[in-house]
């Protein structure tokens, strides 16, 4: 298994390109399946993850063809030759459930297997079902599996009120309902900006979708969908994610790709922490307003609130600011197993549930660590990059599923960085 080893080396300062949403490729992927026409995705990201979708895509009879040195993904759906997502793959990403709402609208019936994904606490898809369930769905489960049928061989459009936002839920309902008969209404709806980019495809491939952005969404089903070519939306948890390297190290980033729309909430955190944000024409510039960072409190939300796919990387901040700092956990549970490692670093955190209490500490040790989970393995580069000496952070794997070229990005900023095959 290979490490990353990393040596803290002051301030760091350049400019780092921000590539396509995993979060956004990862639903607009499994978006081809609603149609016999090509969908081709560009600015796509160059992650593991995306290569778990392609090989389930194509186990299901799909072409993908990555093209463009991966940065194109050209499509095709018009041989679906099984509809059965098996379990030896979906395990692998808990994303793979979004095969499900888009296969049961446009053959009326799919079986898939029950996801894995990181082990951040229990995450259930009955939200998924229940959606698909009120669009009439029949759905069975057995051995592992959702066997799902629709009556009639099509769905039909439904109110849909989850009960809480699901970024998933509210994907698999929205590509469901393109090809119901009828129309279906999605209440407290995700508003995420990779449900947006995933409504905007949508829309070039045909359907009548309104409301994306905000949490009532209504879908006009119609008979079937057509092609497209859609341009990835810049991921805004790489973006935050490098923001935090000079809020950590010093010096001055600037993202390109990056707006304010997308990590609002989060930009502010940083201001009051004290790190200026400004909107440049090309990205983000991020550097320290003045010496040491402030204690700040954050607490994670659906967006446009505080996301919980940065609460890692910023507890790997706030664990050498000034003050006391506590980060609420409000999305899932189980998702502080960074913080023992960060603790091996000389952090100070107390965790009771979902509240971890952060007293900063003037300097980070650098110490072998080793990945949790994907968002956790980027948390502990960057305690790396502002710690003394040397940091070897093992099982990065994970950090390959949603971040590409984090050595060569940070190198170019001049980050001592460098990768250890085992
Ligand atoms: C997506 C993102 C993930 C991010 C999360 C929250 C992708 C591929 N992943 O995950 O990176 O951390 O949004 O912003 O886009 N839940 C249920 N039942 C369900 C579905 C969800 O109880 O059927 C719970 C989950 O356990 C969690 C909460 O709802 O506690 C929110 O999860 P959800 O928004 O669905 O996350 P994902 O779509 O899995």
């Amino acid at each position: 298994m290979d490490s990353i080893l990393v040596r803290g080396n002051g301030a760091l300062s350049g400019v780092i390109p921000i590539a396509g949403a995993k979060n956004a490729c990862l639903t607009l992927m499994p978006a081809t399946l609603l149609s016999d026409e090509p969908l081709t995705l560009t600015n796509a990201p160059r992650l593991s993850d995306i290569a778990t979708m392609t090989q389930l895509l194509q186990s299901l009879g799909a072409e993908v063809a990555s093209l463009n040195d991966g940065l194109v993904l050209a499509m095709s759906s018009h041989t679906i030759s099984n509809l059965k997502a098996d379990y030896d793959i979906v395990r692998k990403m808990r994303a793979s459930i979004l095969v499900l709402g888009p296969m049961l609208a446009r053959f009326g019936h799919a079986i898939v297997s029950l996801p894995g994904g990181c082990a951040i606490g229990a995450r259930p898809v009955d939200l998924h079902l229940k959606a698909l369930e009120a669009m009439g769905a029949e759905l069975d489960l057995r051995d592992g599996y959702v066997y799902a049928k629709a009556p009639g061989g099509r769905l039909k459009g439904a109110v849909v009120d989850f009960p809480f936002v699901s970024v998933g839920a509210t994907e698999n309902a929205l590509m469901a309902a393109t090809l119901a008969k009828g129309t279906t209404v999605l209440k407290n709806a995700a508003r995420e900006p990779e449900i947006v980019d995933l409504a905007r495809c949508l829309r070039k491939m045909g359907a009548h979708i309104d409301g994306e952005g905000t949490s009532t969404i209504t879908i006009e089903g119609t008979d079937r969908l057509g092609g497209a070519t859609h341009p990835v939306v810049t991921d805004r948890i790489e973006l935050g994610t490098y923001m935090l390297v000079p809020a950590i190290c010093g010096g001055e980033v600037e993202c390109l790709g990056g707006t304010l729309e997308l990590v609002g909430a989060f930009a502010e955190r940083l201001d009051a922490a004290g790190v200026s944000v400004t909107q440049t024409e090309r990205g983000l510039k991020v550097a320290r307003k003045n010496g040491r960072v402030k204690a700040v409190n954050v607490m994670t939300e659906p967006f446009p609130g505080f996301p919980t796919d940065l609460q890692a990387q910023m507890m790997a901040l706030l664990c050498t600011a000034d003050g006391v700092s506590v980060l609420e956990e409000k999305i899932f549970e189980n998702r502080f197993m960074h913080a023992p490692e960060l603790m091996r670093m000389g952090a100070k955190i107390d965790v009771h549930g979902g509240t971890a209490t952060v007293t900063g500490v003037d300097k980070l040790k650098g110490a072998p660590v080793m990945a949790t989970d994907l968002r956790a393995s980027v948390s502990l580069i960057l305690a790396g990059l502002a710690a003394e000496g040397e940091t070897v952070v093992s099982r990065v794997y994970h950090l390959d599923r949603g971040y590409e070229r984090v050595v060569e990005k940070l190198r170019a900023c001049g980050a001592h960085i460098e990768r250890i095959s085992a």
